[in-house]
């Protein structure tokens, strides 16, 4: 049984389920875990955290006498709202915030279409600059130099001011790279993409600077893979691959071995091909060993990688690239997979979203001029708590309907979200 209580109450021996607000904000970022140790109940009591979930059902629960009502069951939300939407059980059984609204949203200016011009300048010289600095990175560690992070911390300034004013512009222009220039604007890629999620989750700015330079400095092992492996078109073979899955270890040792290198860069390069199965490369570590930053850094790398074009696949477009993400099961860790969604400001395909008019739909197809402003099928009234006629709506054509937020389909009670939203994209009708 899950019951959420102020920090004040919390004692050991409780199985923290988790924790309210900004990740970055608490000690304790991986937040399930059973609460064993003195000196962690102090970090968390004298933390900004003013809330915690505890599960009853692994830990010691709040004493019987506490008027307070438990909030969840056995990992669903309590009976507040039941009319089931159909006949198949599946029901919306509370209403809870989104996920995505915990989240502190960064604010962003409208530019007017010559500051908007002047920002693409900008960050083309920012990306043009950042790409030779990369380049020659990479040509100093081929050499067995040790890697300069100094001079490229200006770099990653400059890409986090452009982020910070509009993330779109830089993560598109990044995007538009040769086979040839994709090693070097990858890492400029990550890099940004990396700024733009730390943001979005509430890293404090000082950590975002250690964050962006992880994603710069991340693939600096490749520099031991020969080019005849990096352009093959076809498949590797075992030798090969091989090679491949030893660059996270060789840029590890490069960057120890070069001054100024954060913990973060360290980690985040040995660690970026890791998986949340645990078979991920090179240590196959499990997911309570991974830290934010290596799980945030393996979302932003696959995404630049499947988004761009590559010797040996064709890119896929941003929203099918989400798509295909979050139906990997095991690879990512799901929560940050969602904030990297919100962060982009792209609704894939099978996204479970909220309406302004009060409803919930599920997106059905992308609108190239704004992925932020899909095409939907609603299909559930939250005011009138029932099922209601299946409708396709053109959000970025519609003058009233549009997107409110991103949901979590658990948090509905649609448990079986894949099943549900599989027959929810076959069919305009309900049958
Ligand atoms: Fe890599
Ligand atoms: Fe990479």
């Amino acid at each position: 049984m899950l019951r959420k209580i102020p920090t004040s109450q919390l004692g050991l021996g409780m199985f923290v389920e988790s924790m309210e607000g900004s990740w970055f904000k608490h000690p304790f970022w991986r937040s399930r875990f059973l609460l064993t140790d003195q000196e962690q109940l102090q970090q968390i009591v004298s933390s900004d955290v003013a809330h915690v979930t505890i599960d009853e059902s692994r830990g010691q629960g709040l004493a019987i006498s506490a008027e307070r009502a438990p909030i969840m069951q056995s990992g669903k939300a309590s009976v507040r709202s039941p009319k089931p939407i159909a006949a198949k059980a599946r029901s919306p059984v509370a209403r809870p915030r989104s996920y995505l609204r915990d989240v502190a949203k960064p604010t962003l200016k409208k530019l007017s279409p010559r500051e908007r011009a002047a920002e693409v300048r900008k960050a083309s010289g920012t990306i043009k600059r950042s790409k030779a600095a990369v380049m020659n990175m990479f040509e100093d560690a081929r050499l067995g130099n040790s890697v300069k992070s100094k001079t490229m911390a200006p770099l990653v300034e400059q890409i986090s001011k452009s982020v910070n004013i509009d993330p779109t512009i830089i993560l598109n222009i990044a995007r538009l790279k040769t086979k040839d220039e994709y090693t070097y604007l990858h890492s400029v890629a990550v890099c940004a993409l990396m700024v733009n999620l730390a943001r979005k989750m509430g890293a404090p700015e000082a950590q975002i600077q250690d964050i962006g330079m992880a994603g710069l400095l991340h693939d600096v092992g490749k520099t031991s893979i020969p080019d005849s492996i990096l352009s093959k078109p076809g498949k590797l073979d075992e030798k090969e691959w091989v090679t491949v899955r030893n660059h996270p270890q060789r840029g590890h040792d490069i960057l120890s071995a070069s001054e100024g290198i954060s913990d973060i860069a360290l980690e985040v390069c040995l660690r970026h091909h890791e998986k949340m199965d645990g078979t991920g490369y090179p240590g196959k570590i499990p997911a309570g060993n991974l830290s934010i930053f290596t799980r945030m850094s393996a979302i932003c790398d696959v995404y630049d990688a499947i988004t761009s074009q590559r010797s040996y696949n064709s890119p896929l477009s941003a929203s099918q690239a989400l798509a295909k993400m979050q139906s990997w099961s095991g690879h990512f860790d799901q929560l940050i997979l969602r904030n990297f969604i919100d962060s982009l400001g792209i609704l894939p395909v099978g996204t479970l979203v909220r309406l302004n008019d009060d409803e919930l739909a599920i997106v059905i197809g992308e609108s190239p001029k704004d992925y932020s402003a899909p095409i939907v099928r609603s299909f559930y009234s939250l005011d009138k708590g029932c099922e209601i006629t299946r409708k396709d709506i053109d959000t970025r054509r519609s003058r009233s309907r549009k997107v409110l937020s991103v949901e979590e389909p658990e948090k509905w009670g649609f448990s079986d979200w894949s099943t549900m939203s599989a027959e929810l994209l076959s069919k305009p009708t309900a049958s």
